[in-house]
């Protein structure tokens, strides 16, 4: 009877010992994994931009490290339920790891309970989850940018051609007329841009006015119908358009071009993005300056986490802004 037990109590430790030592074999250096990547709008330009990074990005981190890292795109097409099964539906297909960018910032939780449940680390980008949400595991993490420096960036372009020109006050009255064309409402950037890029225009001691904001989307044919609108109502009144991101700055410069109106009669116009069609508008002086948003400094950030967490097994030797958080930095873009 004794002896029974003896054996049964062996055949345990030696199964736990062997479960360990499996345990441990999972948490050594995977030679292959997968990655599921969902994002809100996959047509939108600065995330198409820096998904061509990543791809690239992580070709290069396969070949320099020898491990196969398979990559599934999925498109949420703006609708956080689709953003939901795409989630679902690339744990079953076996991803390691997931890159999400919310359609809505703040619903992340069903996303969170079935990575979490299913222990599959999710690194969210560009689209920031609010205050909290990522202490809910640790294995969230956040990759993206300062908000509030793209603004003040945006802000100092502005404050910078109105120095060099003063003629750029075309009424002469001392105060600077600006339209405000905003990206989608709730979004970090667009919040943050909007309020910062005026006010630090306004602390570097210009008089400031708004004539209208109108909200674009990111979208260029959004900005473009509005910026139509707002140029029929306040015509050469406007000195001053500030954008939430190339895309609507490009809009408005359609809506300048549809309007006939030449370059010298057209207000000063600053985006955000660095997209490559923005830096060409730069070039050829229809966008006074924009704002680099990094996406291959973000496409790197998102590629090594990736791998430190899900080959490596240890995030240690990832340096962090904030806890989990990875904030690239900006840099500006002027024509002169
Ligand atoms: C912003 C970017 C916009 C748009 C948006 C989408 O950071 O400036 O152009 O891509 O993200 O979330």
């Amino acid at each position: 009877m004794k002896n029974g037990v003896v054996k049964k109590l062996t055949a345990v430790i030696l199964l736990a010992s062997l479960c360990l030592s499996g345990c441990e074999k999972k948490e050594e250096e995977k030679t292959s994994i997968k990655v599921g990547v969902t994002v809100y709008d996959s047509h939108d330009t600065f995330i198409s931009e820096l998904m061509g990074d990543f791809n690239e990005l992580v070709t290069k981190k396969a070949y320099e490290s020898g491990v196969a890292i398979s990559v599934e795109v999925m498109n949420a097409g703006w609708n956080q339920s689709t953003q939901n099964s795409n989630v679902e539906d690339m744990i079953d297909n076996g991803c390691d790891i997931l890159c999400v960018n919310l359609v809505d910032r703040t619903a992340p939780t069903a996303i969170i309970d079935i990575a979490r449940q299913k222990n599959v680390p999710i690194i969210f980008f560009n689209r920031e989850p609010v205050e909290g949400d990522l202490d809910r595991w640790d294995h969230l993490y956040y990759v993206g940018t300062d908000a509030r420096q793209s603004g003040a960036m945006q802000g100092e372009i502005a404050a910078e051609a109105f120095t060099k020109h003063p003629e750029y006050d075309r009424n002469g009255n001392g105060e600077i007329e600006y339209v405000m064309i905003e990206g989608e409402s709730g979004h970090q950037d667009a919040i943050v841009r909007t309020e910062v890029s005026i006010s630090k225009l306004a602390d570097s001691g210009f008089k400031v006015k708004k004539l209208q904001s109108a909200i674009g989307n990111w979208l260029r044919p959004q900005a473009f119908t509005k910026m139509e609108q707002i140029i029929a109502e306040y015509g050469d009144e406007i000195e001053l358009v500030m954008a939430n991101n190339d895309d609507m700055a490009l809009g408005a410069i359609d809506a300048y071009n549809s309007a006939k109106i030449p370059l010298e009669k057209r207000p000063v116009i600053i985006g955000i993005d660095g997209t490559d069609a923005g830096v060409v508008a730069v070039k050829n002086k229809e966008m006074y300056g924009t704002v680099f948003n990094d996406t291959k400094g973000q496409a790197e950030a998102m590629v090594d986490l990736i791998y430190a967490e899900s080959v490596l097994g240890n995030t240690s030797g990832i340096d962090f802004s904030e806890d989990r958080v990875i904030r690239v930095p900006h840099s500006k873009i002027v024509g002169e």
